[in-house]
This record gives C-alpha cells, sequence and structure tokens, in this order.
C-alpha cells in the first residue's frame, strides 16, 4: 500500500517533471540569431512590413531586417560574426512568447549596436517587469556588445519584449539587435563560510559562446532582478562586465567580473551584519588578460572602511588577494566594489581590474567561544 503511494507520487512528479522540459532551456531562443528571415514579399527594401514576418517573433513600429554588408549613407553597418540583424527604429519593438518555469529567475542576453541615433535604449520587458537600457557606450571595438536583463516569471507563459523607445528624425535610427538567448537563474544560496552570495559570481547570465568580450550588466534599480544573483550595480548608465574563463583569465572558477566603468559604476551586495561587530572582507584583484595595462586599482567600501588594492597589470592575466576589516555600523552592510578609474586598451575600449572570489565572515567567529567559556 504505502509502496503504490509513493510510486503514484513518483509518477506525478515525473509527470510535472515531463511537462516542465516543454519551458525553454538555456541558451538561443528560437530564431534567435534572426537566421530565418522574412520573406521578400513581406518587405518593402529593409523594412519588415508584417507584423509575423520574421518567424518565431512578432514585430510593431519601425523594423528593418539587415543582412551583413548593408550599406546606409554611406555607413558599412556592423553585422558581424551572424550574417542578420534587426534594427529597432522609432518606437519599434520585437517579441518573443516563451514557456518557462513558473516564479523561477530567468536571465536574457541579447547583442546589440548602436547606430546613428542620440541616446540610445532598449525597454526589455516581460510583463508585469521591465528595465530600460541604457546601450549608448560601446565597450567593444566591434560596436557590438551583449547586455543582460533578468526576471521573475510570473505566469508560465510570458511574452519577452525589446522596445526602442526613441523617437529620431531619422526613423530608420535605432539600435541592431543581432541574438537572444535566456538562462534560467538559480536563487542566491547562502553557502558556508561566506555570508555573501554568490561570491564567486559562478551563477549569472548567459554568454554567448562565441562573443570574446563577456556580457554587460547594466544599473539596476531597487526591486528589479538582477541577472548577476546576489549582486546589483548602481550607476546611472555604466554597467560592469561579467566574463568567463573561456575568453579570459578569471582567478577561480569559470565566472569574474571586469569593473569597466571607473568611479562611474559600483558592484553591490548589501549583507546582514550586526552592529559593533568586526568582520572581514576578502577578495582577488586581477586582470582578465583582455589588454588593460597599467596601475590599475580596485576601491572596496564596507562600513566606514575603505580599502584601496593596486594592481600591476601586463594586461595578461594574474590576481592576488585583498583584505579588507572592518566593524559594522549596522544591522544592513553595503559592500562595494569600483574601479579607481576609467581604464583603456589600445584600442580605446574601456577595461578596467576583475574582482572575483569575495568572502565575508565575521572576524572574531572562531575565537568567540573560548571567550565566552573564559568568562564563565
Ligand atoms: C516602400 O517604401 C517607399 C519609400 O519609403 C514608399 O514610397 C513606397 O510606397 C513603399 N511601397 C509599399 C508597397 O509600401
Ligand atoms: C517599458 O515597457 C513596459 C512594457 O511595455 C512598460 O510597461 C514600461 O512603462 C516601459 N518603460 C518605459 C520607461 O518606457
Ligand atoms: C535595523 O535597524 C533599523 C534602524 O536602525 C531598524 O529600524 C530595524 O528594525 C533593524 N532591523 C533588524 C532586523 O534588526
Amino acid at each position: 500500500m504505502a509502496r503504490s503511494t509513493r510510486s503514484v507520487a513518483l509518477f506525478l512528479v515525473l509527470g510535472v517533471a515531463a511537462r516542465a522540459v516543454s519551458a525553454v532551456s538555456d541558451g538561443m531562443l528560437p530564431n534567435g540569431h534572426f537566421e530565418q528571415g522574412p520573406d521578400k514579399s513581406q518587405m518593402n527594401g529593409t523594412r519588415v512590413m508584417s507584423p509575423n514576418a520574421i518567424p518565431h517573433w512578432e514585430i510593431s513600429g519601425f523594423v528593418e531586417y539587415i543582412g551583413s554588408g548593408q550599406k546606409q549613407d554611406d555607413m558599412i553597418l556592423p553585422v558581424p560574426e551572424v550574417e542578420q540583424a534587426v534594427r529597432l527604429g522609432n518606437d519599434a519593438t520585437i517579441r518573443q512568447q516563451l514557456n518557462v518555469i513558473r516564479h523561477t529567475y530567468y536571465s536574457i542576453t541579447f547583442g546589440a549596436a548602436r547606430t546613428c541615433a542620440q541616446a540610445e535604449k532598449l525597454n526589455v520587458s516581460v510583463t508585469p517587469e521591465s528595465g530600460v537600457l541604457p546601450i549608448q557606450t560601446v565597450y567593444t571595438s566591434s560596436g557590438w556588445d551583449s547586455y543582460s536583463w533578468a526576471f521573475r516569471a510570473k505566469h508560465s507563459t510570458v511574452w519577452l519584449s525589446i522596445h526602442n523607445p526613441g523617437h529620431e528624425d531619422d526613423p530608420a535610427c535605432g539600435p541592431l539587435i543581432d541574438a537572444i538567448a535566456i538562462k534560467a537563474l538559480h536563487p542566491p544560496n547562502h553557502v558556508k563560510n561566506n555570508m555573501l552570495r554568490n561570491g564567486d559570481f559562478e551563477d549569472g547570465p548567459y554568454i554567448f559562446p562565441n562573443t570574446p568580450w563577456g556580457v554587460l550588466v547594466p544599473p539596476i534599480m531597487e526591486d528589479e532582478h538582477s541577472p548577476l544573483p546576489g549582486w546589483t550595480i548602481m550607476s546611472d548608465t555604466k554597467v560592469v562586465k561579467y566574463v568567463d574563463a573561456a575568453h579570459h583569465a578569471v582567478p577561480r572558477g569559470s565566472y569574474a567580473v571586469e569593473l569597466v566603468a571607473g568611479r562611474e559604476a559600483a558592484l553591490v551586495q548589501e549583507v546582514r551584519t550586526v552592529p559593533g561587530r568586526p568582520y572581514r572582507l576578502s577578495f582577488s584583484v586581477g586582470d582578465a588578460a583582455n589588454g588593460c595595462v597599467g596601475h590599475l586599482a580596485v576601491v572596496a567600501y564596507a562600513s566606514r572602511a575603505t580599502l584601496s588594492v593596486p594592481y600591476e597589470s601586463r594586461g595578461t592575466g594574474g590576481s592576488k588577494r585583498a583584505e579588507l576589516a572592518f566593524v559594522a555600523d549596522h544591522n544592513l552592510t553595503r559592500v562595494v566594489f569600483q574601479s579607481a578609474n576609467h581604464y583603456m586598451k589600445p584600442d580605446a575600449t574601456l577595461c578596467g581590474p576583475i574582482v572575483d572570489d569575495v568572502s565575508l565572515v565575521p572576524a572574531v567567529h572562531a575565537h568567540a567561544p573560548t571567550a565566552r567559556r573564559l568568562r564563565m
């Protein structure tokens, strides 16, 4: 009897698992590279004329389908590594319906290049959540950057939309989008001997395997979800860069964060502390072996303590450990990392030191029981 109940339960679990298989899996979305284009009859020049002309996508507004080497006002548009991209003109939207697992966190990664508009932004949304991503600053020499954004699925079927809210004189002046991928995120768990969540940055947004420039994590407003679980980015318009060991030197594990925006962006995590207690924050500072040469430095803050960690970079990889001791002032303490300065690679793109393997522990943890015993 008990066994049959158990097998019914097992059957139900398997049934749920089988249904979950239909949810979107990590990686490129269906037609995420726009490799399947519209039929010629559904286009006027490069403009896509019908809402369902691009397989798996729905469009509205001034959307163009661009092939490699497409010319615009004598300017060769950058469309590297894939043959196709879409351009979102004034008020244009592309959207796709996704099957997801309810209450699960997901990150979206997409490749974007700005063109002729002044202050380009993209509004990425999965109702009821949305985020306006500044894409004004270019962080690669190719002009293409990968951006990330995260949401928590409220329903099992959602629409992912990317909208250009711009209003340029030239309706065709808008960003190009060339690839869109998704990745389920784990809720940031606490691990033993570290008060910080995701301190090694091993959980984060999807990185396209064929892009050597990592993925940008944009500023995150309060109550928005982070594609880098546990961490938020505080900035007006700047970002941090999430880099992988496949294309960069990473102090530990498979991922790290490159601080690419000087003091204009901060990598932040808030943690519960006991006022008056001492703590020890330790972390690795290094370079990602991406040609960022010079006297780099990371500045770390916690409570009222500050530590500047200089790092001589030859741009070929390497790292060192640093430690900041502080006494908590409040029951919540913000741990903050910034690059001390703006740094540039020889190709004039922004770069900076990397941070990895961050840990926070109470400084007197090991001695506390002894002290208590002595007092008795
Ligand atoms: C195609 O676009 C051109 C230029 O914008 C316009 O003059 C023409 O009427 C359009 N053709 C169709 C069939 O919509
Ligand atoms: C972004 O798009 C969402 C969904 O369409 C919308 O609710 C939100 O108001 C937009 N945000 C901005 C700043 O335009
Ligand atoms: C943290 O401190 C604030 C004010 O200092 C207080 O209002 C709040 O209740 C405290 N929270 C906890 C969990 O102790």
